[in-house]
């Protein structure tokens, strides 16, 4: 099969990219809600370019979405080409969408060029993977799997307060399946789990590349309602000796926790740490009054268990020496997080492998960001996660995508899928 059979439509991949941005602006950016509104128009309308292509549809109890081009042989396990369509308030338009156009334009360029794989390929839109609205990690492919914990139904969303379940039932799905731990995917019907997804960072860009095989996925820890409590005063008539200033303890906590990542990055360890909200209470702060609460939210991450380890006994040391020399409180909170997985080296080695025969251009890296491919691949389902270079990073307005190299990704993978991963 010559190269040029394959041909990754430009025209259809942007008219869905520019779609999918008109449709669910928010300016800036674009806003998809897990379970809301923008989400479910972005699962709409890859339902209704898959009914265009003539592909199958199935959709679980959990509303993830399946979209499915029929093998030689369909009574082989598939490969299933996915990614999340949920994004992060006034995100990008590319982070999660990149992945699904990709297997959808990769599923069409097979059939315009009478390619029959030779085992099904299925494109699966996952729900709420930004767990900004629910506070679990790869919420949807987790139920994909049957091994999202029940008690994940309970959990409410950010924005409105309602639970998962009652979100879920409100579109028509059964999440009492969800929570007896139903699985749609199983080995018995799933070859291997393959997600392109845009890097969100400037690895790719600086070493002037378009494609990354991703090595690994960290993992976390995170304590998402923390806060810190001191005691409000007068902010003239208290002296130092006396005060128990939340603000100062915190900002304490910042730098001393950031003194730590430089000295564990000294040390080449991989790890991030950031304090990404961080807020006093506007009902009760003022400009004359010493800060007597405030709240934060902690995220930790490594491809390193043993990293995540050390942060966190540092963290409660920490913690412990500030809350005894100023008199205040920390109080965490629950803690949440995920954890770091090696992705599948052959399946890593057959990208390598084709990419290297049709002229692209990749390296190998870990990514910092988590994604649905560590779920499969936690699952024990062979699994493969290409990075796209993109532009201006991600989580913000200003995210950005070369077509080319989506294309040059979205080649990659048709070429994959047409020889089955030889
Ligand atoms: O937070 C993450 O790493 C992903 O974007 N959900
Ligand atoms: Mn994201
Ligand atoms: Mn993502």
């Amino acid at each position: 099969m010559s190269g040029t059979e394959i041909r990754i439509d430009r025209a259809f991949a942007e008219r869905l990219f520019d779609e999918l941005r008109t449709r669910t602006a928010d300016e800036p950016g674009v806003t998809r809600v897990a379970y809301g509104e923008g989400e479910q128009f972005a699962h709409d309308m890859v339902r209704r370019e898959a009914a265009a292509l003539g592909l199958s549809e199935a959709v679980d109890a959990a509303g993830n979405l399946y979209v499915t081009l029929p093998g030689a042989d369909s009574a082989l396990p598939a490969w299933v080409v996915g990614s999340h369509l949920d994004s992060v308030p006034h995100g990008g338009n590319y982070d999660g969408a990149a992945g699904v156009l990709a297997g959808l334009a990769a599923v069409k360029a097979l059939r315009s060029a009478g390619i029959t794989p030779a085992r099904p390929v299925t494109v699966m839109v996952t729900r709420a993977e930004e767990s900004c609205w629910f506070p679990v990690s790869y919420l949807g492919s987790r139920a994909a799997l049957g091994v999202l914990p029940p008690e994940s139904l309970d959990v409410p969303r950010s924005d409105t307060g309602r639970t998962l379940a009652d979100h879920m039932g409100a579109l028509g799905l059964q999440p009492d399946r969800v929570r007896r731990g139903e699985a749609w995917l199983t080995s018995a019907n799933v070859r291997g789990f393959i997600e392109l997804h845009i890097e969100q960072g400037p690895v790719l860009e600086g070493a002037d590349l378009p494609v990354g095989l991703v090595t690994a996925i960290a993992g976390s820890f995170r304590y998402r309602k923390a806060r810190c409590i001191g005691e409000w005063g007068h902010s003239g008539a208290v002296p130092r000796s006396h005060r128990r200033d939340a603000v100062v303890a915190l900002a304490e906590l910042v730098t001393t926790l950031d003194r730590v990542w430089q000295e564990m990055t000294d040390a080449g360890e991989q790890a991030t740490i950031t304090f990404g909200e961080v807020g006093t209470d506007p009902a009760l702060h003022g400009f004359s009054k010493i800060p007597g609460e405030v709240a934060f939210c902690l995220d930790v991450r490594s491809g390193s268990p043993a990293c995540l380890d050390f942060v966190h006994a540092r963290l409660l040391e920490i913690v412990g020496e500030i809350e005894s020399r100023r008199n205040v409180q920390f109080d965490l909170g629950q803690r949440t997080g995920s954890t770091p997985t090696a992705l599948d080296a052959q399946l890593r080695g057959s990208f390598a492998r084709i990419a290297g025969r049709n002229g692209i251009a990749a390296i190998e890296m870990p990514s910092g960001a988590g994604h649905d491919t560590a779920a499969f691949a936690l699952a024990g389902v062979p699994s493969a996660l290409i990075f796209l270079r993109n532009q201006n990073g991600s989580h913000n307005p200003d995210e950005s995508m070369r077509i080319e190299d989506f294309i040059t990704g979205a080649t990659l993978l048709a070429h994959f899928l047409a020889v089955d991963g030889q």
